[in-house]
């Protein structure tokens, strides 16, 4: 109890930095430049260009301050997939807690972490997939517990296991379920890319809406709203499976214009504070993911610590709200740049 009183971002990071030794140093800035390579683990692959354009081209953004209007309490409040959320951030999806991680945690510890964290906070997380399949059935027991109130994603595997997944994810009732696309390149696993004939099967084949995520181009937006995906998420996996990528910031304001609200656009990649969320906002994105802050919020502090780490960035939203004149989450638009 007493503990639990005393947790604080700094308690939170410290306690990370003693779980994740050797795995993430919890460094001041989170940008990929201490952990080149580290794929295992919690870097970007090769030369970690892709992981540190992410936070480079968030960075290149200026926002101009506003304060001659009437904005005191901003709403940050959305609606997707039928559910009210109190802030746009979703947790995004993370497992290979004992090869990323060094798995102070278990995948189910992890997972309730995530799905618990969020849910408190006002906002909605994610399960992953890994090579060993018990990971994503992981998640998906701890979405399940929490009334399916999380979305499990699952890698770009062969069709018949895709059904399999599919079936699961419904027996749980889940809100959503995604898959990410941009892991089609992985050789521990039997994935593969899918066809825009793959995808229409695949979503034809499941009452649950479907996510695809991992999209960087205009092409491939267009793709995933013509087969019916629910929404997509701009994403190179954190910079983790293709090397020289360019920062999602970069790609997002033309996927966004070709997508022009026809299903809901999330992105991720280096979001660190609120008002990298309203970059992402303004640069036309509905809600953004979170990955590796989460991980350290949640392995220092479980679902209290990632809670914490939501809701300071939903309040540094705010306050960034009022300081660009935005009342709602539609109103932050190009405008609040310099
Ligand atoms: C250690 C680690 C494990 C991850 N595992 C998955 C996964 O299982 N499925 C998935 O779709 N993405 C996975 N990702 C990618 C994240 O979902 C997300 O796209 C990325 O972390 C966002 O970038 P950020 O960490 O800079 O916020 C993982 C990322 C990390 C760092």
């Amino acid at each position: 109890m007493s503990e639990t009183k005393k947790m604080n971002i700094q308690t939170v990071r410290q306690t990370a930095r003693e779980k994740l030794k050797g795995f993430c140093r919890v460094c001041p800035e989170c940008n990929g430049k201490a952990c080149v390579g580290e794929v295992p683990g919690m870097g970007g692959m090769g030369t970690g260009t892709s992981f540190k354009n992410n936070v480079e081209a968030l960075a290149a953004y200026r926002i101009n301050l506003r304060t001659l209007h009437g904005v005191k309490k901003p709403n940050t409040q959305i609606k997707l997939f039928g559910q009210e959320l109190k802030t746009p951030i979703f947790g995004a999806p993370i497992t290979g807690n004992n090869f990323n991680m060094g798995g102070a945690l278990n995948e189910e510890e992890w997972a309730e972490a995530m799905i618990q964290g969020c849910l408190t906070s006002g906002a909605m997380g994610s399960t992953g997939d890994a090579p060993d399949p018990a990971m994503y059935k992981a998640g998906l027991g701890v979405v399940a517990k929490a009334q399916g109130l999380g979305i499990p994603f699952m890698k770009p595997r062969e069709l018949p296991e895709v059904f399999d997944y599919l079936r699961l994810a419904e027996e749980a009732g889940v809100l959503a379920v995604g898959m990410d696309v941009d892991a089609a390149g992985l050789v521990s696993i039997p994935v593969s890319p899918k066809t825009k004939e793959d995808l229409k099967t695949i979503i034809d084949n499941t009452s649950l809406p479907f996510i695809i995520k991992g999209i960087m181009t205009v092409e491939e937006a267009e793709i995933a709203v013509e087969v019916g995906a629910a929404a997509i998420v701009v994403s190179n996996h954190g910079g983790r499976v293709l090397d020289y990528t360019p920062g999602t910031a970069e790609v997002l304001p033309e996927i966004a214009a070709a997508v022009d609200g026809r299903i809901p656009v999330i992105v991720d990649g280096g979001v660190r504070t609120g008002v990298d969320v309203l970059k992402m906002l303004a640069l036309g994105a509905d809600a953004v993911m979170i990955g590796r802050p989460l991980i350290i919020a949640g392995y220092g502090g479980g679902a209290e610590g990632v809670a914490l780490a939501i809701r300071r960035m939903t309040n540094e939203l705010k306050q960034a709200m009022v300081l660009t004149g935005c009342q709602t989450l539609e109103d932050i638009d190009m405008d609040v740049f310099f």
